[in-house]
């Protein structure tokens, strides 16, 4: 248990990091000290790789962007069917999908913004209801639209509460998005202001998680409290250099639920809030 004492330092530590700090003029990154730069992106884990459809025009996509922008929400309440693999393709390419490279290997240009196009971050997901996809751990590798098979999953929703640091209302997701950042990657350029920066290019990528379920008629939430331990050691990540930092369930929506969805925050009307 936290004391008083431990609170305030804690609170105070937390304010610093999100001001913006004075900067040393004479700091050095190492991109800077001219370091060799990190890999753009992770290597395959020695899963089976699998292709992805990428023709997008065979979805029922919602293409009125003010109705995507009007009608996003969190989702709570999954009705636990398939989804396709189209759409999980449609969802991998928009939230992390490479468009590009910058230079020879500067920079992957991706369909999100990401400070000096770091890219920082690893996909890895869960499948529990996804057409022709064992259910398993997979990751995704995002020069080549693939997703490799790591490992299968006996019992989805166990996992995914465990994952999940017991939001069960998650265990009816068809998948579950998690998002590691391998730190250097953004540190390589900006050394001791990196960490502030990658807190806002994760943002980034979960409004596209929501845009994407918006326009592809699925439902997700961002999730910012997991396990972090437990993931880092099922998806074999040391949690030094590579460490999840948060997820996004998905699944397949009715809008006969939208009472569900709203009783999630009956406390407020409960407690005159
Ligand atoms: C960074 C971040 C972390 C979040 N973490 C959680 C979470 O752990 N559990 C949860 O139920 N909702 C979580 N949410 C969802 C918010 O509760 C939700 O966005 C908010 O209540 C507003 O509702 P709306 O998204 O429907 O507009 C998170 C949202 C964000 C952006």
């Amino acid at each position: 248990m936290l004391n008083e004492k431990q609170i305030e330092t804690m609170i105070k530590a937390g304010r610093d990091f999100m001001k913006m700090p004075h900067e040393d003029p004479d700091y050095k990154s190492d991109q800077d000290l001219k370091k060799q730069q990190p890999p753009l992106v992770k290597e395959a884990m020695g899963g089976q790789l699998i292709d992805l459809p990428t023709d997008f025009s065979d979805l029922n996509l919602e293409n009125d962007f003010m109705k995507i922008i009007n009608t996003r929400q969190s989702h709570r309440v999954f009705t636990s069917q398939n989804m396709t693999l189209l759409e999980l393709s449609f969802l991998l390419w928009s939230t992390q999908g490479v468009k590009s490279i910058r230079g020879k290997s500067y920079a992957t240009i991706r369909t999100v913004p990401c400070g000096g196009a770091r890219h920082e971050f690893e996909t890895y997901f869960v499948v529990q209801y996804v057409e022709g996809l064992e259910k398993g751990l997979y990751h995704y590798l995002p020069m080549t639209h693939q997703i490799e098979f790591l490992s299968p999953v006996e019992d989805c929703r166990e996992f995914i509460d465990k994952s999940t640091a017991g939001q069960t209302w998650c265990t009816k997701a068809s998948i579950v998005l998690y998002y590691s950042s391998v730190f250097y990657r953004a540190e390589w350029r900006y050394g001791v202001y990196s960490h502030r920066v990658q807190l806002m290019d994760i943002g980034h990528v979960m409004q596209n998680v929501y845009m994407a379920c918006t326009a592809a008629h699925l439902g997700t939430t961002a999730i910012g409290y997991i396990d972090g331990d437990y993931l880092n050691a099922v998806f074999t990540l040391d949690g030094e250099e590579e460490c999840m930092i948060c997820c996004c369930p998905v699944g397949t929506v009715d809008a006969k639920n939208q009472q569900a969805e709203i009783d999630f925050y009956a406390f407020v009307k409960e407690q005159g809030l």
